[in-house]
């Protein structure tokens, strides 16, 4: 029998499983979708009964591809700052307040005005207190919703929730804990102080574990539940955005990994925590224990390209495009998309931007443009986007020679070589990574259950898949196009904010 480990990733759109020998072969794949709501602008809710489906489905996809396995740990992976709030009973109270929600920016504030400034709360927690951070949902349910808020006895991340189902455990680690902007990253423990002083019950919050470390087993009624034997450990495993970048074995300085999936993320692993100056860059605890993740998060990157095939699918009254056929129409259009630049914040902004009203753009239409100048101009904006995030970076010493590429995005050739061209170096994908977090959740089990030694070896089995190599021609042109995609933000802002009037309310 081929002893293989199980990384399951709840991600927004949909939750994926993956089987992994302990040589490093992906053995098999499952995956199932789901939807999100979204009541209100700015709100997005997912019922945690979602994951739960999409996990039964995903895992018994992989379980019935490969019967001769026998499996020795379960990695968890999944979308990161999701308040899932739990009564006394366990029981769900409401649905989870997913991470690209923007309702709680009056919390975020009031959170960072009592630690005493953003610089005071940097220095606390080596975050600034992000609209979307659990935290603040914390307060936000505390203000708005306070018979549930009553009820409320634990807080988990959408990831913590399936760990409670499959083992019992209440139970994080280390880099989910961080982006609830109420953890110590750098000593890597709940900042207990802080939370008591904002008037938060510690012990709604779970106990934290490193990543690698078993936080509970498969308990009967999760077996019985997903269809996985009883008794299989589960390690603590990590947020999304973090556990890819073992995935993609970015675990050293020196590397840059970028992500396009809804959200776009560039980050970089440090062997020591650096906290940004200003906090636009999140620096949160890495899945490895003594290395730290530093990254910028752009709230739309597929989620742009999805917006906007679905939006010509409504002009079509018909089926969205392809994402590969508007790759093909993009790549008809030259670098620069013939001066047509998108900003991408459809859904407000948090890095560079962090600014809960921002709205897209196009800039710079002519009746000249075409489906494939537009196409394109939306994958340059995330592209802008994560040069943005490089340059915030570059002031905390951060800088890469290489980029790995993962996410749906990663797929595309054209979207990689607009990374290759705007950043003047090549661009790597890595086997593993194409499959996404759920990849780097089975790396983590096999170091938890030492079929490797430490990250680092993990994340050594990974091998190249393509490169992409910058070119000079189109390099010159981004340059001159990012002078002018990095003007557009301050000159809109005020007129974002005028638009965000209830006047214009949906
Ligand atoms: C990370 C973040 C996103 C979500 C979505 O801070 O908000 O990466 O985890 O997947």
């Amino acid at each position: 029998m081929t002893t293989a480990l199980l990384g399951i990733d709840i991600g927004t759109s949909g939750c994926k499983a993956l089987l992994l020998s302990v040589d490093g072969d992906v053995l098999a794949t499952g995956t199932a979708t789901y939807g999100l709501s979204q009541p209100r602008a700015g709100w997005t809710e997912q019922d945690p009964s979602l994951w739960v489906e999409g996990t039964r489905k995903a895992v018994a996809q992989v379980m019935d591809q490969r019967r001769d396995v026998k499996l020795a740990c379960i990695g968890l992976s999944g979308q990161m700052h999701g308040l899932t709030p739990l009564d006394k009973d366990k029981k769900v109270l409401r649905p989870a307040i997913l991470w690209n929600d923007q309702r709680n920016a009056a919390e975020a504030a009031e959170i960072t005005r009592k630690a005493g400034g953003i610089e005071a709360l940097i220095g606390r927690t080596g975050n600034r207190m992000l609209v979307g951070y659990t935290g603040g949902k914390i307060v936000w349910m505390s203000r708005h919703e306070p018979e549930l808020f009553a009820r409320l006895r634990h807080v988990l991340n959408p990831k913590d929730y399936l760990r409670f189902m499959l083992t019992g455990e209440l139970a994080t680690e280390v880099s989910d804990a961080s982006g609830t902007g109420l953890f110590d990253v750098k000593n890597r423990v709940w900042a207990t102080d802080l939370i008591e002083m904002l008037g938060i019950d510690p012990s709604l919050l779970p106990i934290c574990h490193e990543s690698h470390e078993i936080s509970g087993q498969v308990s009967a009624s999760g077996a019985a539940l997903f269809g996985l034997p009883a008794g299989i450990p589960v390690v603590g495993g990590g947020g999304d955005s973090v556990i890819q970048t073992i995935g993609s074995g970015v675990i050293a300085p020196g590397d840059l990994q970028t992500t396009i999936g809804t959200a776009g993320i560039l980050a970089a692993a440090l062997d020591a925590p650096s906290p940004s100056p200003d906090g636009r860059i999140q620096m949160f605890c890495n899945v490895a224990p003594s290395k730290w993740h530093a990254m910028g998060v752009s709230l739309n990157a597929g989620g742009a390209m999805g917006w906007f095939r679905s939006v010509l699918a409504q002009a079509g009254r018909g089926d969205e495009l392809s994402f590969e056929a508007i790759c093909d129409a993009a790549s008809e259009s030259p670098a620069g998309a013939r001066g047509l630049l998108f900003l991408p914040y459809l859904n407000g902004e948090r890095c560079p931007h962090p600014d809960p009203v921002a709205r897209g753009a196009f800039v710079g239409l002519t009746a000249r443009h075409t489906l494939g100048d537009m196409g394109r101009s939306v994958m340059e904006g995330v592209v802008h986007a994560f040069y943005d995030m490089h340059a915030l970076m570059k002031l905390m010493g951060i800088e890469g020679k290489v980029i790995k590429a993962s996410g749906g995005g990663a797929k595309s050739r054209l979207w990689r070589q607009i990374q290759a061209d705007m950043f003047d170096c090549d661009v790597v994908t890595t086997e593993g990574a194409a499959e996404g977090a759920a990849f780097g959740a089975a790396l983590v089990a096999g170091v938890g259950v030492a079929a490797w030694k430490d990250a680092t070896e993990a994340a050594g089995t990974i091998r190249a898949l393509t490169r992409e190599r910058a070119n000079d021609s189109a390099r010159d042109v981004y340059r001159k196009g990012h002078r002018i995609y990095s003007d557009l933000y301050p000159a809109l802002r005020a007129s974002f904010s005028a638009l965000a009037d209830p006047a214009f309310a949906d």
